[in-house]
């Protein structure tokens, strides 16, 4: 018995002394519950406020937001589109492959992954094109959350950033790679918000659209989305620049009887540097020089 009571007794004194490591005593041994319970609300607290920052003014937030509609998003989808999805009233069949000829629907169907094909309103990339190379950029110089592109032209746009910062300018990307999907999604929206007329002045109808290629971007500056960039210095610094580093704006100023669309001194597509320059020196538009 009095070994028992001897045993029970160390065992005693072993508990007291494990519940006193680090000081602690068992007058205290609410505080590891306490502190629990704080992490855990201040836990749900943090959930609860990146739930809501999402939900209200999220990258892929669509027409919401600051007045930010898609064509500014990036929502780089890079599974195959839904060959089901419609991309406008009438439009492009979305399941026909390259052929080269117009087909039934009206538009010609040029292979995917060539960075010179010459997209406008009559020829455009197949449904389930996705460029093989894309990459993700840097958050510094991307204005819309996650966004991609093919990797030599993601390169060369760097390139560009750095020397127009040399410069002072502070250049961003506001889109970039776009789906089909995405770009069936942006030109429905400019319909539903201006009109087709409107619409198709400014917006590429899905398969028509160069930001499709994963080589090209629309760049901003100082929180300047599209119009807002028109006769800025930064704009200026583009239209002198951009070439030098393998880019050309597609759709210059007092061509949209050529292009097919309104001026839009923010988009720059990537041709590679020996026929950005011969672009340059033709004085023709992008469109013009790839049929010809
Ligand atoms: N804004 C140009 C035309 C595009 O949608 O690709
Ligand atoms: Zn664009």
């Amino acid at each position: 018995m009095s070994v028992k009571v001897g045993r029970m007794a160390k065992s005693r004194t072993r508990q007291q002394q494990r519940s006193n490591v680090g000081g602690r005593d068992k007058s205290t041994s609410w505080q590891p519950i306490f502190t629990g319970a704080i992490l855990a609300v201040a836990a749900s607290f943090i959930i609860l406020v990146v739930v809501a920052a999402d939900s209200f003014g999220g990258s892929g937030g669509g027409d919401g937001g600051a007045g930010v509609g898609p064509t500014e998003t990036a929502a780089a989808n890079t599974s195959t589109p839904d060959p089901s999805a419609t991309d406008s009233p009438g439009n492009a069949d979305p399941t026909r492959t390259p052929t080269n000829e117009p087909g039934p629907d009206g538009t010609t169907v040029l292979a995917c992954n060539d960075i010179l094909v010459p997209l406008d309103k009559q020829n455009r990339l197949p449904a389930d094109c996705v460029p093989p190379d894309l990459e993700e950029l840097p958050g510094a110089i991307s204005a819309q959350g996650a966004q991609y592109m093919r990797t030599e032209a993601l390169g060369a746009l760097r390139e560009m950033f750095d020397a127009a910062r040399a410069d002072g300018f502070v250049l961003q990307v506001n889109s970039s790679f776009r789906s089909y999907q995405t770009q069936a999604d942006t030109y429905n929206y400019w319909v539903q918000t201006y009109g087709k007329e409107q619409a198709d002045r400014t917006s590429a109808r899905a398969g028509h659209s160069e930001h499709q290629l994963g080589t090209t971007a629309d760049v901003g500056a100082r929180g300047l989305f599209l119009e807002d960039l028109i006769g800025t210095a930064e704009a200026d610094w583009l239209a002198e620049n951009s070439w030098k580093y393998g880019f050309i704006i597609s759709y210059p100023e007092g061509k949209e009887d050529i292009t097919g669309y309104a001026y839009e001194p923010w988009h720059v597509r990537y041709v590679g540097q020996g026929v950005a320059a011969d672009v340059q020196a033709s004085g023709l538009t992008l469109r013009e020089f790839l049929l010809k």
